[in-house]
């Protein structure tokens, strides 16, 4: 077994660079401290630093042709600098563009010359084990097109972003053909809103409040955001943050009485992110009950530290040779996972993983008896919740 696990991303913008950043940051962590920032300094027995780059596509001509250590400091990346990156000896290779730049970005992304590169090769060449997608919202054909890339060069797959792969039986059935593993889809923050709306709309469920109305309004200064105001590309951004709080829920809400989602670009927040969370229910004596938060965070450090715990579970895959979905890890690192359970479960789940416990599909398995929450908004089309293969009935997880 190699004590490395060799990362090559897709997508050089943000979220890149905090994650690399984060692996230069927390490179001597001591794996007997508590670190704050972090949940885990050693998975499996993979620490932080044993973490390698080994390669990198974009297609922004303010990237390609650079060191991934300078091409996350280029370009659009706007995000906060926490660490001194130098250079990391992994050149950015020129990916294929597909659907990868909508509207807003082609206005402000000038796309590289030259031809595409042979990304098999290259994953094979640098030893890739886990390759982590960072396309922008809306890039189906994209997404699926690397996928394609991903399964032949024999890597695994950390699906970051809200084109549907891990939670689609067909693209699970293929990385377990492959004998490959994927987590996925649609990184879940470390205390992002979405984790916060999904406990507090958890809460309201077990103490018996009846949740009647709820909004969560998003924005940032990121390209991220400015990609979204496209309406047309986030749908299935919309879906997955949708599916994600109201599979916490026992009972359907009326379509109406729900928004979440992306809502507008404000650029001198930068990479800040601001949420506006509110909750009207109905308490005891049916009397009124509201929750109106606001969450202010830097928006792609916050989901950095889930990649790096994203990677290592793919990596503990790889070394068991699992193929398929990492149900448990998915469900706690993923807004649109395969299945969907509470995030305190999903959390044991993931320990279980770690400690070797339980296998890939750890959630599927009768011998693990928990049930994927149900949600079924009727016919909207907008919140079905998870699919589900198992129909054990709702509140009978262990
Ligand atoms: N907390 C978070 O930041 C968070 C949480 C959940 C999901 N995500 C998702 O992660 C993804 C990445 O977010 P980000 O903030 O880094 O975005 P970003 O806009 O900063 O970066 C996207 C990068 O992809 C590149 N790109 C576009 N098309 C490409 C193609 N076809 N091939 C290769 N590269 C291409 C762009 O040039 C850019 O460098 C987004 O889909 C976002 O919604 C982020």
């Amino acid at each position: 077994m190699s004590k490395k696990v060799r990362v090559a991303i897709i997508g050089v913008g943000n979220c890149a660079s905090s994650l690399i950043q984060g692996v230069e940051y927390y490179r001597n962590a001591s794996r007997e401290d508590r670190v704050p920032g972090l949940m885990h300094v050693d998975l499996g027995g993979y620490h932080i630093s044993d973490i390698e780059f080994s390669a990198a596509f974009d297609i922004d001509r303010e990237k390609v042709g650079y060191d991934l250590g300078e091409a996350i400091f280029r370009g659009q990346n706007n995000t906060v600098v926490f660490a001194k990156v130098g250079k990391l000896g992994v050149p950015v290779h020129r990916g294929m563009t597909h659907d990868g730049l909508g509207k807003y970005l082609s206005e402000v992304i000038v796309k590289a010359p030259g031809p595409t590169a042979d990304i098999v090769k290259i994953l094979k060449e640098t030893k890739t084990d886990v390759v982590v997608n960072y396309l922008p919202v809306g890039s189906e054909a994209a997404t699926k097109w690397y996928t394609e890339q991903i399964l032949e060069a024999g890597c695994a797959m950390v699906n970051c972003m809200p084109v549907f792969i891990a939670r689609e039986d067909y693209w699970r059935k293929r990385f377990e053909e492959h004998k490959l593993p994927i987590i996925g889809d649609d990184i879940k923050s470390q205390v992002g809103s979405t984790i916060i709306h999904r406990v507090l709309t958890r809460l309201f469920q077990e103490r018996g409040v009846e949740l009647e109305h709820t909004y969560q309004l998003n924005f940032g200064g990121n390209t991220d955001f400015l990609n979204m105001l496209e309406r047309e590309r986030l749908v299935s951004k919309k879906i997955s943050k949708t599916n994600s709080v109201l599979s916490q829920l026992q009972h359907p809400m009326d379509k109406d009485d729900v928004h979440i989602g992306p809502s507008d670009y404000v650029p001198w927040l930068k990479d800040r992110k601001w949420a506006h969370i509110r909750m009207e229910g109905k308490a005891f004596g049916d009397v009124p009950l509201t929750v109106d938060l606001k969450l202010e965070v830097h928006d792609s450090p916050n989901s950095a530290g889930i990649v790096i715990d994203a990677v290592r579970c793919c990596k503990l895959g790889l070394d068991r040779g699992l193929g398929g979905a990492l149900e448990g890890p998915a469900s706690y690192f993923m807004k649109s996972p395969p299945f969907q359970v509470s995030d305190e479960r999903a959390h044991e789940l993931t320990g279980a993983f770690i400690a070797g416990r339980v296998a890939a599909a750890c959630i599927s398995d009768p011998e693990e008896t928990v049930a994927p929450r149900q949600v079924n908004l009727g016919g909207n089309g907008l919140a079905t919740g998870a699919p589900q293969r198992d129909a054990t009935p709702v509140g009978s997880e262990s």
